[in-house]
């Protein structure tokens, strides 16, 4: 890609834009907020460390959202966090109206971008900038299953013993509480986890999963994740600047897949270079669908209430 702009210069922003740039997945970044002098400081800060960390990627901060024309990619990360004790639906409102700003801007300055969301509650938000932009939902998506994947995957790492590289969960749902872990589908090495866990440490590790953003929220106290969180999303940046054809659980827009139609929900899909291309139906059993349908009725819930 040529040009991706990240809207939002918070932690989650700034640890992608660390990333991003060092690992050279665009010519140029674009860091946008509205705090004037934030999104230059953290650019000129990640440029300079590029003498040291040997990467070419230009750097950019601006407050002028005309500043994201020409991106291929705009990442959104901008909105308020939510506090210790706080779901990821409470800061639903306030994200929503920084998120229509947002979009406003893309239909202006970006109308040919793909947008890859991350701000809370991030199913809901997906589905509300898809709906506004009208663009094909290709190029609308969002970030939960990488991070969620990741999650499990390190507690079951340091559960066994054995390399996270082996490993390879799968969670399905929304990004909350009631999001699906998908032990069924979740190997090490190819082998399931039934093989080296017993069932009580599966569930422990199923709910600590599930629980993955609170537990650092409820210890940080003033800050959610930011260090994975980014980690998460350029791991999909990764996919689509590469054209690797990864697949890989992330928030698409549903038009009948999982009997679930006007809808946004973590799911694996397939990254190429244009976008989410295609979603991956799993013939899920009946355990797995009403887990999958009851974590659908939670996001539905957040969506009728902007409806
Ligand atoms: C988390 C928040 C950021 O899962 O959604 O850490």
């Amino acid at each position: 890609m040529k040009k991706i702009t990240i809207v939002g210069v918070g932690r989650v922003g700034e640890s992608t834009a660390q990333i991003l740039a060092k690992e050279e997945l665009c010519r140029e970044l674009m860091l946008l907020d509205i705090h004037d002098g934030v999104p230059q400081g953290v650019a000129l800060d990640i440029q300079e460390s590029g003498a040291l960390l040997r990467f070419d990627t230009r750097v950019n901060g601006d407050t002028d959202p005309a500043a994201m024309a020409d991106s291929d990619m705009v990442i959104i990360t901008a909105g308020i966090p939510r506090k210790p004790g706080m779901s990821r639906s409470d800061v639903l409102d306030t994200n929503l109206k920084i998120i229509d700003g947002i979009v406003d801007n893309m239909l202006r300055y970006a109308p040919k971008a793909m947008l890859l969301m991350v701000t809370n509650p991030v199913d809901v938000l997906t589905w509300h900038a898809w709906k506004k932009s009208g663009w094909p939902r290709h190029r609308v998506f969002g970030q939960s299953g990488a991070l969620d994947t990741a999650r499990m995957a390190t507690f079951i790492a340091l559960e066994t013993g054995y390399s996270i590289k082996d490993i390879s969960p799968l969670v399905l749902g929304g990004h909350g509480d009631a999001m699906v872990p998908m032990t069924r589908f979740t190997d090490i090495a190819g082998i399931n986890i039934e093989h080296f866990l017993d069932s009580k440490t599966i569930a422990e590790i199923v709910e600590r999963t599930r629980k993955g953003g609170g537990e650092i929220l409820n210890l940080k106290k003033n800050s959610s994740a930011y260090d994975s969180p980014a980690a998460a999303v350029a791991a999909m940046i990764d996919a689509i600047s590469h054209n690797r054809r990864r697949i890989m659980p992330c928030i698409g827009i549903l038009d009948g897949e999982y009997d679930q139609h006007d809808m946004a929900m973590g799911v694996p899909a397939v990254l190429d270079e244009t976008g989410l291309i295609k979603i991956i139906e799993l013939n899920l059993n009946e355990q797995e669908r009403a887990d999958f349908q009851k974590s659908a009725e939670m996001v539905r819930a957040d969506i009728n209430r902007l409806s």
